[in-house]
């Protein structure tokens, strides 16, 4: 059965960027409660169980159509989730290194017209969704985003940095001020974690 992976950090530790309410409620309420669903989607199949969030996610047409959809949103916010706490710090450098930083240098020009594409993805998702920067099918870096909690690897491709934009992410601080949110989130992006992303994939 699948577990809510620890927390990196103290809840408090992304002050004042990130609120230690918004982080508690974030990751004990809701991260918590896609485990907890995924668990009691895949209670009638043992089969399932053992699957990884990867392999569930990866091939959702495999997965029995009565399960589905509760598997992609509760699959997908672990994963998300997941893959979203450590790509945050308290001890953040201000922007790319190494090899991430020669990657969108070379495909977006700069770091600051990456920022920029990645602000407008996740300001202009409607609703509930992420902002992604992904490795695609033809290994080329590119800004996407997604609704709900639909993860790129669904769709074959190796997220890098995620940023969660669910009004659950901010809403507490930034009310709707969502690009306020964007704004502060670039102070604790944790660039290391970045780069492994990164160094993994290419
Ligand atoms: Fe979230």
């Amino acid at each position: 059965m699948f577990k809510l992976p620890e927390l990196p950090y103290v809840f408090d530790a992304l002050e004042p960027y990130i609120d230690a309410r918004t982080m508690e409620i974030h990751y004990t309420g809701h991260h918590a409660a896609y485990v907890k669903n995924l668990n009691d989607t895949l209670k009638d199949y043992p089969e399932l169980q053992d699957k990884s969030l990867t392999d569930l996610l990866c091939d959702l047409n495999a997965l029995p159509e009565k399960i589905r959809t509760s598997v992609r949103n509760n699959a997908g916010g672990d994963y998300n989730h997941t893959f979203f706490w450590p790509l945050m710090t308290k001890n953040a450098v201000l922007g790319p290194l190494e090899k991430s930083a020669q990657g969108i240098n070379k495909t977006f020009g700069s770091f600051e017209q990456f920022q920029k594409q990645f602000n407008d993805a996740a300001k202009s998702r409607f609703g509930s969704g992420w902002a992604w920067l992904v490795v695609n099918k033809q290994s080329n870096l590119e800004v996407t985003s997604t609704a709900n909690q639909d993860c790129p690897i669904s769709q074959g491709q190796e997220p890098i940095l995620g940023l969660d934009v669910w009004e659950h992410a901010y809403y507490l601080k930034y009310q709707n001020k969502r690009v306020d949110y964007i704004q502060a989130w670039w102070h604790v992006v944790n660039w290391q974690q970045v780069e492994d992303n990164f160094r993994k994939v290419c």
